[in-house]
C-alpha cells in the first residue's frame, strides 16, 4: 500500500509527454501530441497524449490511461512498481503504508495456502523418490525411460493408492483440512465419511509458477484409465489461464536463445529437456492465452509452436497463432510426421532430427494460409471463404512488411485482387474478447473473422452499438463536468443509465471520487477500474466538450432509452429461443403466449 499523498505527489511532478517521448517520437498537435500508437500496429499516427489533463487515448485501438497505466502497459508493471519507478525519476522514495487488517489476513491465507502445496508436493515427492508405496510410479517412469535425476528437477511426485494419503498427511502437520479442501487437493467426503484425496494413483507433474513456487499439480494415470490427467482445480494459486508448465525451469535458456517453443504436455515437456532443449513450456491442455503471450513475451522474442501432428493439436496450433497475433506476436509451426508428438519424435529420430525440423519451422500464417486454401476446395465459394478468413488474420500481422507481402501472396493464389482482400479485411467483423475461445469445438479450421485492423480485441468486444455508446460517453463527460447531471445520475441509477458492465463501472468510479470530494482528473484512471475501462476513462477525458453543456437532459433522456430498447431486444432473443422450444414440445398454449409477448415487446421497441 502506498499512501495516496505519494502516488499524488508523484503524478504531479511527472510529464506524461516526456514519458511517453522517452519510448516513441511524438508530434504537437493542437493541445494534444500524436504519435504512433505503441500498442497495436498503424501507418496514421491515432495515439493522442495530451499535456494538460496528463492522459492518453488512441483513437485507433481504444487503449488509454494516465501515466501509471503507460508504464504499465509498456513495460508489463503492475501499479506500485510504475509508481515507485516513476517515482525514482522525481526523487520522491516510496514508503509502504501499512496494510489494512484486512489484506495481512488475505496475504497469511494464501501464505498458508502456498505452503500446503509445497508440503504436498515434498509429501507425493518423497514416495516417488524413496517410498516402497513409489514403486509403481518409479517403474513407470523407468519404462518411459526416464531416472531419478528428471524426477528430481522437476519434482515429479507419486500419489499412493491410499484414499487419504495426504489428507491424513496434512492433518498430522497441523494443516486445517479447509485448506487443502480450497485448494482442490481434498475433495470433501459425503455422508459423514471423512475428506479423501483428489490425485490416488497418479504419476504427479507439480506446475509451477514463475518465481518457482508450487501453484497446482497434473496428475497422470499409469495404465490406460480414463480420464488420462486430471489437473488441480483453479484456486487462488492457479489460474490455468496464466501460467505454464516448465515456464520457471525454461527462463533462462528461452532468454538465452531467444526462443519459445510451446508444446501441449508434461511428458513433451520432459522429453525435450531430456535431449537437452530446455527453452520449452507446456500448455497442459489449455488454450494459449493472451497472457500466455505476455508472459513469454518477456522471456523470447520469437515464438515456436510444436503441437500434436493430429486433428486437435492443428486446430489448437492456428486457435494458439491468432491468439499470439492480438498481443503482436507471429509465432512459427514446427512440422513433425503426422500422428507424433515431441516426446516420440525425439524417443525416435534423437536430438539432431529435431534441431532440424526447429530450423525448418514456418510462419503460422504462411501455413494457416495453405492450409485454409487446400481445405475450402476449388469452388469459387470456398475460395472466397478461404480469401477471407486468411484476410482477416493478415490483418492482425505487427508488421507493416509482412502485411504487404501476406496480401500480395493472397492475392496470387486466389486470383482475388489485393486491393479487395484489404478492405474485406479492414471491414471484418469485430470478434468476441479471448479469439481462442470463439471457436465451437469440432469446426475445422477456425472460421471466425480475426478482428480488422486498428481495433484491439478490447475495442471489438464493446458491443455498445454506435449512437449509444457515443450518448454514453458523453454522458460520462457531462457526469464529470456538472455536478446536476451527476446527481441525476445518482438519483436513477448507473443501471438504469449505462447499457454495460464497463460504462457503469466508470460512471460508479465518477460518482465515488464527487462524494468523497476527490477531484475528477486524471487520477480517476485507476483500480478498481480494469484496463479496458481505464482506456474508456481516458477517452472521454480527452475529449474536448465544451459544445455538450446544454445537452444534459436529453442525453440522460438517449441513455435511458438505449438501456431499455437493450432489454427489450435481449427480451426478445430469449422468446425466440422459448418459442422454438414451445414449438418442438407441441405446447400451445404455452406457445400462443409467448408470440403474444413477442408481438408486444415489437409493438414497445418501434414506438
Ligand atoms: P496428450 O494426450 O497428448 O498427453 O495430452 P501427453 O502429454 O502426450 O502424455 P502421454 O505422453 O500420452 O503420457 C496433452 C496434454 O493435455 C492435457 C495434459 O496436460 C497433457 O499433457 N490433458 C490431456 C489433460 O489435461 N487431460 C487429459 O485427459 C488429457
Ligand atoms: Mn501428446
Amino acid at each position: 500500500m502506498i499512501p495516496e499523498e505519494t502516488i499524488q505527489q508523484i503524478r504531479d511532478r511527472s510529464d506524461i509527454v516526456e514519458v511517453v517521448s522517452s519510448y516513441l517520437p511524438l508530434k504537437r498537435s493542437g493541445a494534444n501530441h500524436l504519435g504512433l500508437c505503441p500498442f497495436h500496429s498503424e501507418k496514421t499516427p491515432s495515439f493522442n497524449v495530451n499535456a494538460v489533463r496528463q492522459i492518453f487515448h488512441c483513437f485507433g485501438c481504444g487503449v488509454g490511461g494516465n501515466v501509471f497505466s503507460f508504464l504499465m502497459r509498456m513495460e508489463g508493471l503492475s501499479f506500485p512498481e510504475a509508481v515507485r519507478r516513476l517515482g525514482e525519476k522525481a526523487g520522491i522514495s516510496v514508503e509502504t503504508e501499512a496494510p489494512t487488517p484486512e489484506e495481512l489476513r488475505r496475504r497469511e491465507e494464501t501464505e498458508r495456502l502456498a505452503r500446503i502445496v509445497e508440503v504436498a508436493c515434498d509429501f507425493y515427492h518423497r514416495i516417488l523418490i524413496e517410498s516402497p508405496e513409489g514403486a509403481p510410479g518409479r517403474r513407470y517412469l523407468k519404462a518411459r525411460g526416464y531416472d531419478g535425476e528428471i524426477a528430481r528437477t522437476f519434482r515429479l511426485g507419486y500419489a499412493p493408492e491410499r484414499w487419504d494419503g495426504l489428507a491424513a498427511h496434512l492433518e498430522q502437520k497441523g494443516f486445517d483440512p479447509r485448506w487443502g479442501r480450497e485448494l482442490g487437493l481434498i475433495r470433501p467426503g459425503k455422508e459423514g465419511r471423512g475428506d479423501y484425496d483428489l490425485f490416488r494413483r497418479r504419476l504427479l507433474f507439480p506446475i509451477l509458477d514463475s518465481q518457482g513456487r508450487v501453484a497446482a499439480f497434473g496428475g497422470r494415470v499409469l495404465d490406460d484409465a480414463l480420464p488420462k490427467y486430471i489437473n488441480s482445480p483453479e484456486s487462488r494459486l492457479y489460474h490455468k489461464g496464466r501460467l505454464l508448465y516448465g515456464l520457471y525451469q525454461a527462463k533462462d535458456a528461452m532468454r538465452h536463445s531467444g526462443e519459445a517453443i510451446v508444446v501441449e504436455g508434461y511428458f513433451d515437456h520432459l522429453a525435450l529437456a531430456r535431449a537437452g532443449i530446455h527453452n520449452v513450456v507446456a500448455t497442459c491442455g489449455t488454450a494459449l492465452t493472451a497472457d500466455h503471450a505476455r508472459l513469454l513475451k518477456r522471456y523470447a522474442p520469437r515464438l515456436l509452436l510444436l503441437f500434436d501432428q493430429d486433428e486437435a493439436g492443428r486446430k489448437a496450433a492456428f486457435r494458439g497463432m491468432e491468439a499470439l497475433l492480438t498481443e503482436g506476436v507471429h509465432p512459427a509451426l514446427i512440422d513433425l510426421e503426422p500422428g507424433e508428438d515431441p516426446d516420440s519424435f525425439v524417443q525416435k529420430r534423437g536430438a539432431d532430427a529435431f534441431g532440424q525440423r526447429l530450423a525448418a519451422a514456418r510462419p503460422a500464417l504462411e501455413v494457416f494460409m495453405q492450409a485454409e486454401l487446400a481445405a475450402r476446395g476449388e469452388g469459387i465459394e470456398g475460395r472466397a471463404r478461404a480469401a477471407r478468413e486468411v484476410a482477416a488474420r493478415i490483418a492482425l500481422l505487427p508488421g507493416d512488411i509482412e502485411r504487404d507481402l501476406y496480401f500480395k501472396e493472397l492475392a496470387s493464389l486466389t486470383g482475388v485482387d489485393e486491393a479487395v482482400l484489404r478492405r474485406s479485411a479492414s471491414r471484418g467483423e469485430p470478434v468476441p474478447r479471448g479469439v481462442s475461445q470463439a471457436h465451437p469445438a469440432g469446426v475445422g479450421i477456425p472460421i471466425t473473422p480475426g478482428p480488422a485492423p486498428g481495433r484491439t480485441p478490447q475495442r471489438a468486444a464493446r458491443k455498445t452499438p454506435g449512437a449509444a455508446h457515443k450518448a454514453q460517453q458523453w454522458l460520462l463527460r457531462l457526469m464529470i463536468e456538472d455536478e446536476g447531471v451527476r446527481r441525476k445520475v445518482d438519483e436513477e441509477g448507473v443501471h438504469t443509465l449505462f447499457l454495460d458492465e464497463d460504462h457503469r463501472a466508470v460512471a460508479g468510479q465518477v460518482l465515488d471520487f464527487a462524494g468523497k470530494g476527490l477531484p475528477l482528473d486524471q487520477g480517476l484512471i485507476r483500480e478498481p477500474l480494469t484496463p479496458e475501462q481505464q482506456g474508456l476513462l481516458a477517452a472521454v477525458l480527452i475529449q474536448d466538450t465544451g459544445h455538450l453543456a446544454e445537452m444534459g437532459a436529453p442525453l440522460v433522456e438517449d441513455c435511458r432509452r438505449a438501456v431499455e430498447k437493450e432489454r427489450l431486444r435481449s427480451r426478445l432473443r430469449e422468446l425466440d429461443a422459448l418459442i422454438r422450444s414451445a414449438e418442438e414440445a407441441g405446447d400451445l398454449s404455452r406457445l400462443a403466449a409467448l408470440q403474444g409477448e413477442r408481438m408486444q415487446l415489437n409493438r414497445q421497441l418501434k414506438n
